[in-house]
């Protein structure tokens, strides 16, 4: 069944001149599907870059209004439209517009993870894999980072030599976990190492050997010498590395570690799209892209 519709979705998609972009949280069913599978930074790259006239993202808003905006002249649709990542909701502009004046001078670093209005009134946008090379590089000693506090918190302890203010935001998947997930994880498995995503809370940053993207936990955990692994980000990169390292372990830091929204699209859902019964296609205005885009190409550039 999973197979029928696989094939019907790879011929659709050739006929559709369609690419298929999946964050790495998507199930495996739509991974393998996909064009290409990777972290938000890269899956921005890629947006940029695919040849196809026609984007599926299967991920959540930001991440197809991200893709929008690097490739505007393309019909970009987000697989599930409700599909939405609570932490990019949490600001409005008028706040971030009201807090700027507490801190003039500063540059505002927004985490991808924000809706296109905020990103318009950012100077740089940043991913988790590019936050701390991106805060390190721009020529601006003094940031207002938003709106992720463990990120936040995170960079500024990565880089020390700039001023770096952090608001109170966060995902509530990752700040869920509290030091005692952790410490009940290694206990349970205390051959594993440790791999956490950064918008987890420090306490529990400090006690990982790893800390990065999806994308980054990934790779270390394929490449490393180590036989077992706890994963400190949502519980589908655990099935992700078990099915591409047998020979390894791979246990969650915690059973509570589930993005419901990344959990919300589906392979139906992308067929759907394709035959055009579902999906959303996202619609901006081309004003707020031109502004928008700007922090998003400065990611690129200090980010690549
Ligand atoms: P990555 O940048 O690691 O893909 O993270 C995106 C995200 O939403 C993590 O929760
Ligand atoms: Fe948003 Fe957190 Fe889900 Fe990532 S895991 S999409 S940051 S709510």
């Amino acid at each position: 069944m999973i197979r029928d519709l696989q094939d019907r979705i790879l011929q659709l998609k050739k006929e559709k001149d369609c690419c298929i972009l999946a964050h790495s949280y998507m199930s495996e069913d739509i991974c393998e599907i996909a064009d290409f599978t990777g972290d938000s930074y890269a899956l921005s790259v890629k947006a940029k870059s695919m040849p196809q006239k026609m984007i599926i993202m299967c991920g959540v808003r930001f991440m197809a209004e991200t893709a929008k905006m690097l490739s505007p002249d393309k019909t970009v649709y987000l697989a599930n439209g409700a599909a939405g990542c609570p932490m990019a909701e949490q600001m409005s502009a008028e706040l971030i517009e009201e807090t700027k004046k507490y801190y003039p001078g500063y540059a505002v670093v927004a985490y991808v993870n924000t809706t296109a209005e905020l990103k318009a009134i950012s100077d740089y946008c940043c991913t988790s894999s590019s936050a701390v090379k991106i805060c390190r590089a721009i020529p601006e000693k003094d940031i207002l980072f938003i709106p992720d506090r463990n990120l936040g918190s995170y960079v500024k302890a990565q880089v020390p030599e700039k001023n770096i203010q952090i608001l109170s935001g966060g995902c509530p998947t990752h700040a869920r976990m509290e030091d005692t997930d952790a410490k009940a994880a290694k206990k349970a498995h205390p051959n594993a190492l440790l791999l956490v995503h950064p918008e987890c809370r420090p306490e529990v940053v400090a006690l990982a050997d790893y800390v990065g993207s999806t994308a980054g936990i990934m790779s270390y955990a394929e490449k490393s010498d180590a036989k077992e692994f706890i994963i400190g980000t949502e519980n589908s990169i655990v099935q992700h590395l078990q099915f591409r390292c047998p020979d390894k372990s791979f246990y969650p830091m915690s059973k509570n570690l589930v993005c419901n929204n990344m959990k919300l699209t589906t392979l139906t859902d992308v067929y759907n799209t394709l035959i055009g019964r579902g999906g959303e296609e996202i619609v901006m205005d081309p004003e707020l892209i031109r502004k928008a885009v700007k922090c998003i190409d400065r990611m690129i550039e200090y980010g690549g």
